[in-house]
């Protein structure tokens, strides 16, 4: 589709004449000094927006323009502010220009721990591969990130051994890009754009390996440690670098990028970038749902936040059609292994010793454990008395309460033991110093049990060492990450949508950084979901929509457990839970929609309907049914700040359907009403957020069952605290001019210059409208709205993070007597002078219509005197 021809598409939108200012996020967000992006209204062309804009006298320098989405990206001469332009006929909405980092990922350090296309097992990918023989052929993804190595030889076309990029070669995979900054840039500098998108990060390289990387057969550079193949190794990309080597990217740059890559006919584009928790009119997820209306398919990272508990899925899976992606650690690794008695358990060798161990087989196996037949620590040389463990590998307890690996080691070897096995509690693998000179291994608790069991039959096994690494299941493996964040959004909509595998992923990596690593985080987790909707589109030979795909992504997922865990996790963490492409690719039953949001007690909505099709060809009878799902509880002890890690109860709507088996004929659907009733066990004053899954199981085998996730939230969400008073905010202080803000003393009278007052804020959850307030001290008339700066405390906020840089994050708004009196965003603040006046932060608590004081959360911060 051209330009010019989505442009008279949208002319018949409806309009509001006003335009909006949204105020920034919080103090964690960076903001662009004087950057603003502009959206017009659906009926203003470029030309007619610029002369309204100088017949409004603001004078400004364009840094993108737009054209899929309809506005563009300035920056302003200082004195004017957010208001101002909005203010201006045309304009629809106006954001600060914020800054992004690429999200945090955790790395090994380059390719001592390989993950190979095993992962592939726990999505069933490998079974699309084999058996449907299905690659993503003709299917363009976009990666909007920091650049492709697009020489990496993961990348090489087929006969190749190196890859390419079409502007230099010919038959290069990938064919499109753009460097929309350079290598310098930082976000704090101007972008100096080129034609190469050449990374110089690593992110946008392993990113766009997991989707469609192919190592394996690699002839040039270092090989990986394992070969490995992506999701849909025959895509063709586009590669839109957004980040300089180092620093961060912004707004303006990430909408020119996506709307280069819609202009080059990408399918599928997912870019997720470090953004907080917030409601889903931000620029970015409002232009995906416009990509999204135009043919693309948006996703985006749920985010990698899991330690702040609930509420902090990230922004830019949030559009509407977009989809949020959770992620899931992976089930396997790749590891050097040792033998015994028919088993084979991967070891993690100390650092001390540095390489694989090679020990003969008359080092034999030596359990060191007790009376009872429990392992023993090894921490005390006693312990060894009178036991002849020469030139045998001890095995000990991997419990280091007591003593380190360098303790333990060094008592082994005064004793003559020839390497040593710790079986680590309470599970997995972990890194061991270790004492030099000694071979000394940490396994997996469960097979530290297994070979003390082996032992104790038959004293005489030896062990084996592998020569090199091999992929294998790890202990803990394949259930929820515990860095992915967890959900609801603002509006209690279920989000984040689907997980998929982004723990411990082993893929391409720049060639000047190693060529391979190990890489975890919802990062991962989305390039996933984009290459296995790559091989669903060249399934069906169709390509459905957005919400279509993530539909049939959700129906087909596998519900699942925390690891050790008996019941199912949250949907608010896993969503419809972990992706089974698979089952995707071949189902023939669908329900629709994909999410039940029952919302919380007040606005229960406890009567849904599902429509079940029967896409197959033949009429099937479908058994309807309830899987329950973990509650949490966030707010056990009265406080306003969510608990970091959610307390799990057992606690689940009761289910009831109209009909509990349905026979539809091929071809058709039916509709089956469901009825939910709020569980009984939670306390409403804790406001647990319950959840679970409607099951519709085929009668037959060959088919799976398909479900959708429900979520509530027990108790009145209005009453969930929105400012964290834990920590005895919001707060009232003197702005020094330094800008320090100091307590009030006693008797304090303020100016608006050298001592204004200012409020600190702390989000605990989101609200949809966030005001400070000033009254007049005597007569409580209302005087208006606190404008700060640039900001205007009024407008939507999200959940922060509970620390930024290592201190609590928290907003600063000083005071100098600018207040907007009406809730106008156009109308000109005033400036107000010396008196008496009170201070009020209010919140408009959630799901509520905002009427004035009662839809409120409300701290009345005193009275303020302030002198001329
Ligand atoms: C755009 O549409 C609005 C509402 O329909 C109308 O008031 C306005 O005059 C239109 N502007 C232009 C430039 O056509
Ligand atoms: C991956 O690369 C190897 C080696 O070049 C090649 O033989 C194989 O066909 C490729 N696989 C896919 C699915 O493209
Ligand atoms: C294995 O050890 C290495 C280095 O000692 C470490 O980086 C890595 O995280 C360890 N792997 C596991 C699974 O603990
Ligand atoms: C997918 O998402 C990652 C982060 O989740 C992002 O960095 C990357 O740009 C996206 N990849 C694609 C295929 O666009
Ligand atoms: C915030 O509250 C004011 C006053 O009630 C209202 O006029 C304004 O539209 C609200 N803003 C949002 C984003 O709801």
């Amino acid at each position: 589709m051209k330009i010019t021809a989505i442009l008279s598409a949208l002319a018949a939108a409806t309009l509001v004449s006003a335009g909006k200012f949204h105020l920034p996020k919080d103090n964690t967000v960076e903001l662009q000094p004087h950057g603003y992006i502009i959206q017009y209204q659906d009926n203003i062309s470029r030309a007619n927006a610029h002369s309204n804009l100088k017949k409004h006298a603001i004078d400004y320098k364009v840094r993108n323009e737009y054209d899929v989405f309809n506005g563009a990206a300035i920056t302003v001469k200082s004195d004017h502010d957010g208001e101002a332009i909005a203010s201006v006929p045309g304009v629809k909405h106006v954001w600060r220009i914020q800054r992004y980092s690429l999200p945090k990922t955790t790395s090994n350090g380059g390719g001592k721990v390989d993950e190979e296309n095993s992962v592939h097992h726990m999505t069933g990918v490998d079974a699309v591969h084999k058996k449907l023989k299905l690659t993503g052929k003709g299917v363009k993804v976009g990666i909007v990130d920091s650049g492709i190595d697009y020489k990496h030889p993961a990348f090489a076309a087929a006969g190749a051994t190196e890859g390419c990029f079409a502007r230099y070669g010919k038959n290069c995979r990938v064919k499109h890009g753009w460097d929309f900054v350079g290598d310098a840039y930082t976000s704090f500098n101007t972008p100096i754009p080129d034609g190469d998108p050449m990374d110089c990060r690593g992110h946008g390289t392993h990113v766009a390996g997991i989707v469609g990387g192919n190592a394996s057969n690699i002839k040039v550079g270092p090989t990986p440690l394992v070969p490995w193949i992506g999701v849909a190794p025959d895509v063709t990309f586009g590669a839109y670098r957004i980040f300089g080597c180092e620093g961060f990217t912004s707004t303006d740059v990430i909408l020119a990028a996506m709307e280069m890559a819609f202009n080059d006919g990408m399918d599928i584009i997912n870019m997720s970038l470090g953004g907080g928790s917030a409601y889903k009119e931000n620029p970015t997820s409002i232009l995906a749902d416009k990509l999204v209306s135009f043919g693309m398919n948006v996703a985006g990272a749920a985010g990698n936040d899991g330690s702040e508990g609930v509420w902090m899925v990230s922004d830019t899976g949030l559009g509407e059609t977009s989809t949020s992606v959770a992620s899931f650690d992976n089930a396997y690794g790749a590891y050097y292994t040792v033998s015994y008695a028919g088993g084979k358990y991967p070891y993690n060798f100390s650092s001390a010793w540095g390489k694989a161990i090679d020990l003969p087989a008359s080092a034999t196996l030596f359990p060191l454990f007790d009376k009872a037949g429990v392992l023993l620590d090894g921490c005390d040389v006693n312990t060894y008395k009178d036991l002849d463990v020469k030139g045998k590998v001890v095995l000990v307890l991997g419990d280091y309460s007591k003593c380190g690996s360098f303790a333990r080691g060094e008592v082994a070897k005064s004793v003559g033991a020839a390497g040593i096995l710790a079986a680590t509690t309470p599970f997995g693998m972990t890194n061991l110093a270790g004492a030099p000179g000694l071979p000394m291994a940490s396994i997996e608790n469960r097979a530290g049990q297994a070979i003390l069991a082996a032992y104790k039959k038959n004293p005489k096994n030896v062990l084996t060492w592998a020569k090199g690494p091999s992929s294998v299941r790890v202990e803990g493996g394949g259930a929820p990450a515990e860095m992915s964040s967890y959900g609801l959004d603002g509006d209690l909509r279920s989000k984040p949508d689907i997980a998929a595998p982004g723990g411990n992923i082993y893929g391409a990596y720049p060639r000047s950084k190693g060529s391979y690593a190990l890489l975890s985080g919802t990062s991962m987790a989305t390039p996933y979901y984009v290459g296995s909707q790559a091989l669903y589109y060249e399934k069906t030979k169709t390509k459905p929509s957005g919400p279509d795909v993530r539909r049939v992504f959700k129906n087909t997922a596998t519900i699942s457990k925390n690891f050790q865990s008996k019941t199912f996790t949250s949907a608010a963490k896993q969503g419809a839970g972990l992706i089974n492409v698979w089952n995707a690719l071949t189902t023939t039953t669908h329900a629709s929609p994909d999410r039940f949001d029952l919302l919380d007690s007040d606005n229960f909505r406890g009567v849904q309907k599902i429509t079940i099709k029967n896409s197959g060809k033949k009429t099937e009878t479908y058994t309807l049914s309830h899987v329950p799902a973990d509650a949490l509880n966030s707010y056990s002890k009265g406080n306003a700040w969510p608990h970091p890690k959610p307390i799990i109860e057992a606690d689940y709507a009761t289910v009831k359907f109209s009909s509990n088996k349905v026979k539809i004929p091929a071809g058709k659907s039916v509709k089956v009403t469901i009825t939910f009733t709020e569980p009984k066990v939670g306390d409403a004053k804790q406001f647990p957020i319950y959840s679970g899954y409607v099951v519709a199981t085929p009668s037959r085998e060959d088919s799976p069952a398909v479900h959708v996730p429900y979520i509530g939230l027990k108790g009145k969400v209005r009453d969930v605290p929105i400012m964290d008073s834990d920590l005895g905010l919001p707060m009232a202080g003197v702005r020094k001019e330094n800008g320090d803000i100091e307590e009030i003393p006693k008797d304090f009278v303020f100016n608006f210059k050298d001592a204004a007052p200012a409020v600190v804020v702390r989000f605990a959850s989101h609200t949809p409208n966030f005001t400070i307030r000033i009254h007049d001290a005597k007569t409580d008339k209302f005087l208006g709205y606190v404008v700060s700066g640039s900001d205007i405390a009024l407008g939507a906020m999200g959940r922060m993070t509970n620390l930024n840089d290592g201190k609590y994050s928290s907003a600063t708004f000083s005071w100098r007597g600018l207040v907007l009196q009406t809730a106008d965003l156009t109308s000109k603040p005033v400036q107000l002078g010396a008196g008496s006046y009170k201070i009020f932060v209010a919140s408009q608590r959630k799901l509520t219509k905002g009427a004035y004081p009662a839809d409120y959360e409300i701290f009345d911060m005193g009275i303020f005197n302030v002198s001329a």
